[in-house]
């Protein structure tokens, strides 16, 4: 029997693969045998993802400058992929940024701004990707949300609306692209522990030891805690999984969800 699990012969794009929960997702799908692209803005940074998975998954990997916000750059780097390796299964749109602060303080440009990566940016890699996957005659699309998909935060409030939207992307496109044999699902990361986080810790001390608390595991969630449910979503394994979400969260949504009192 074959492994439903295997990527072999598979092409992913990763968004915002090159660190944090992208680099994570990227080594999930590399060790079960896909080709990885990893699309992000810091060259460098990408350089050394891409060396980083060569050497430990034996992989075909190629970075991409590719700029999410930019509808040409997205435009450009979906055809160079395709110029490159002939075929996507895998999209993952992960590259997401945060500005925290009151409602009433933000500016239009930071509302575009984070609107425009966090899901204009998804949309549009989705459309870039569509013609491909529907000539396949099948796809995977993960997005990446956040708690703020389901639940309100009071100093994110443009990442909230961003968040919420790349749920309903998720719905939406899963609906849309059923009989194209295109999946789309969800991947709802707790608080984990990257760069976009350690400006979080920074700016509000104490959140450490109350994710620590409030995290029925009792720890921050790493990179490598995606690697599992990456693979899974990319895989025929999630052969009638769409149009849903999955919490990696360390138990951090159920947290006093009991009737034990003890
Ligand atoms: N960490 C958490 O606790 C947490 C919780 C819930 C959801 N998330 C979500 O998880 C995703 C990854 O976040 P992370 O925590 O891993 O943060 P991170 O380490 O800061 O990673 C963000 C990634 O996005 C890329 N990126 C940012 N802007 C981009 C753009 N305009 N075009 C292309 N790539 C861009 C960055 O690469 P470049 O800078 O090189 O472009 C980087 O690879 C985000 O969508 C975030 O909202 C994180």
């Amino acid at each position: 029997m074959n492994d439903p699990f295997s990527l072999e012969g598979k092409v992913s794009v990763v968004t915002g693969g090159n660190g944090g929960i992208g680099k994570g997702i990227a080594d999930g799908l590399a060790v079960k045998g896909s080709a990885v692209v990893i699309a992000a803005r810091d060259e460098a940074k990408t350089a050394a993802a891409v060396e980083d998975i060569k050497s430990r998954f034996g992989v075909s990997v190629s970075g991409l400058t590719m700029d999410v916000g930019d509808p040409a750059s997205v435009t450009a780097g979906i055809q160079k992929a395709l110029e490159e390796y002939g075929r996507i299964d895998v999209l993952v749109n992960n590259a997401g940024v945060n500005i925290r602060k009151q409602p009433q303080d933000y500016a239009i440009e930071e509302w575009d701004k984070i609107l425009d990566i966090n899901l204009r940016g998804p949309f549009l890699c989705c459309q870039a990707v569509y013609p491909t996957m529907k000539a396949q005659k099948r796809g995977k699309i993960i997005n990446t949300g956040s708690a703020t998909s389901l639940l309100g935060l009071g100093k994110c409030v443009p990442y909230g609306c961003s968040k919420m939207g790349i749920l309903s992307l998720t719905y939406s496109l899963a609906l849309a692209w059923a009989r194209d044999g295109i999946f789309v699902n969800c991947i709802i990361p707790g608080w984990i522990d990257t760069p976009l986080t350690v400006t979080a810790r920074r700016d509000f001390p104490g959140l450490s030891q109350f994710v620590e608390d409030r995290t029925p595991m009792g720890r921050w969630g790493q990179p490598s805690d995606f690697m599992g449910i990456a693979a899974f979503l990319a895989s025929e394994a999630s052969d009638y999984v769409t149009g849903e979400y999955i919490r990696v969260d360390g138990g951090y949504a159920q947290h006093g969800n009991t009737v034990s009192f003890d």
